[in-house]
């Protein structure tokens, strides 16, 4: 697999061009931003931890049935990843009450839900990544209505996978973000990545934030907790 010429430079990946048109390297960076990029840093290790805990991951979540876009991975920072039209979607499934959630509606964080939620947001850094409900998303055609209703049930069932797993490593899973990809012939597959970045993780026992709440909220430790959850990972 030739690695060819960037395609894309995000905030914590870089995607390049293969001798394979329907395929991509993804390569994670350390970089770290919050609140839409005015926060940034550096913390030490994560691309190689967000890589190998999503390529954990996504195997995972494709044994369950759910189709991904990992193909392969290539080292401690690359994998090679189906090439695919991201949907304009951050999809956000909350089991606990925490972050956005807690200050929208003036409540206390670590509120156990009866039923997951689930909220989508316009992927668009100029607007900040709005809040949008399924008829916005249909009306502005970033998704049809039967993509909608795909996205959801693969949402749901990536929660019930992911909130089993975690529960075996001694992990709460509060909430987390997905994004969705269109291949060429136009099945939606699960897309970039499932990391501390993306998902609020809090020991089952104590209580301690092993996310990038660390970061965002300057409680130190950060490196540390990326480490704690990745040696988690790496024993199942
Ligand atoms: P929120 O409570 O800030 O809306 O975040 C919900 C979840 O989504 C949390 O697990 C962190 C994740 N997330 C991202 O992956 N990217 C983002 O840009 C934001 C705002 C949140």
């Amino acid at each position: 697999m030739e690695k060819k010429e960037q395609l894309y430079e995000g905030k914590a990946k870089k995607v390049f061009a293969t001798d394979d048109a329907n395929l991509v390297i993804v390569d994670y960076k350390d970089d770290a931003t919050a609140f839409n990029g005015e926060k940034k840093g550096t913390i030490a290790g994560k691309g190689v931890i967000n890589n190998v805990m999503s390529n954990h991951m996504f195997q995972l979540l494709e044994q369950q049935g759910v189709p991904t876009h990992f193909v392969e991975q290539l080292s401690d920072r690359e994998t090679v990843v189906k090439k695919v039209s991201i949907v304009p979607l951050e999809v956000i499934i909350r089991n606990i009450s925490a972050g956005s959630f807690a200050k929208r509606y003036g409540v206390n964080e670590g509120i156990v839900f009866d039923e997951p939620t689930i909220e989508f947001s316009y992927k668009n850094d100029d607007l900040g990544d709005p809040l949008m409900n399924a008829y916005h998303a249909i009306a502005l055609k970033l998704a049809t209505r039967e993509e909608i209703e795909r996205i959801k049930a693969m949402a749901f069932k990536v929660n019930e996978v992911m909130k089993q797993y975690f529960d075996t490593l001694n992990v709460t899973l509060v909430d987390f973000k997905l994004e969705f990809g269109k291949t060429a012939d136009g099945t939606i597959v699960l897309a970039d990545e499932i990391s501390p970045d993306t998902c609020r993780l809090w020991d089952k026992t104590t209580g301690e934030k092993l996310d990038k709440d660390r970061f965002r909220r300057d409680l130190g430790g950060v490196e540390e907790a990326y480490q704690e959850i990745m040696k988690r990972v790496m024993s199942k």
